[in-house]
């Protein structure tokens, strides 16, 4: 009996940590899909939002830069908050000295560069010691970009006195002007036990 009893209580326990595994697993892929499709959709609304106010606009002001970064960082937000993303522009010539690559950004950028990758990177990283997934993609200049991003002596007024530390021009278009990633905890398989 105590054989039998053993058998079932085992066979209950195999089952439940599979569908635990597999429950991870499909969290996994769904995540990593809403990860790609968010930063699909924040390169693609900066640069719509980008062609719309700077090419039909000659003179670029602080009004143009809130029609377009400043939607792209509202809806930014937006998502964070929805999914419970981390989400981060970094750049190695960055304007927002927020967004200053860290070493391990820049090893990222430089892999994206050398080999002309445009497919999103996946990688794990730590994060105030927690564990995130991270997807990483690159973000390329268009000719609307080149109005605030293109030569330096051109760059709009508010740009110069507003980033004096700048570093975001001399782009052409067709470069890789930095990345934008995503990351979301990592479902763990198993409650880790405190103690060994
Ligand atoms: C109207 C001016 C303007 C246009 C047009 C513009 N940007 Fe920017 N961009 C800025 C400013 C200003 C910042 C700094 C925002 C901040 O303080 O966070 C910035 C920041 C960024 C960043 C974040 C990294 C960093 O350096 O701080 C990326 C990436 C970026 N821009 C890419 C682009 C791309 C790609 C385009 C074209 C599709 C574009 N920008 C068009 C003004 C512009």
């Amino acid at each position: 009996m105590k054989k039998i009893i053993f058998a079932v209580t085992l066979s209950i326990f195999i089952l439940c940590s599979n569908s635990t595994a597999k429950d991870n697993n499909n969290n996994l892929k769904k995540n990593k899909e809403k990860a790609i499709a968010t930063a699909m959709e924040i390169t693609s609304l900066r640069s719509t939002l980008a062609r719309e106010s700077v090419l039909n606009n000659t003179k670029i002001t602080g009004k143009t830069f809130k029609a377009v970064c400043g939607k792209v960082g509202k809806r930014v937000k937006a998502i964070s908050k929805e999914e419970g993303f981390k989400i981060r522009h970094a750049a190695i010539k960055n304007r927002n000295p927020a967004n200053a690559a860290t070493t391990g950004e820049v090893n990222l950028i430089q892999k994206i560069s050398n080999n002309k990758k445009t497919q999103p990177i996946e990688d794990i990283v730590t994060i105030e010691d927690k564990r995130y997934h991270r997807i990483t993609a690159p973000i390329f200049v268009e000719r609307a970009c080149l109005a605030c991003h293109g030569d330096k002596d051109t760059r709009p007024d508010f740009i110069k006195k507003k980033y004096p530390e700048d570093k975001a021009y001399g782009f052409k278009e067709g470069d890789l002007r930095g990345i934008i990633s995503i990351s979301f905890p990592i479902a763990l398989p198993m409650e880790e036990s405190p103690n060994p």
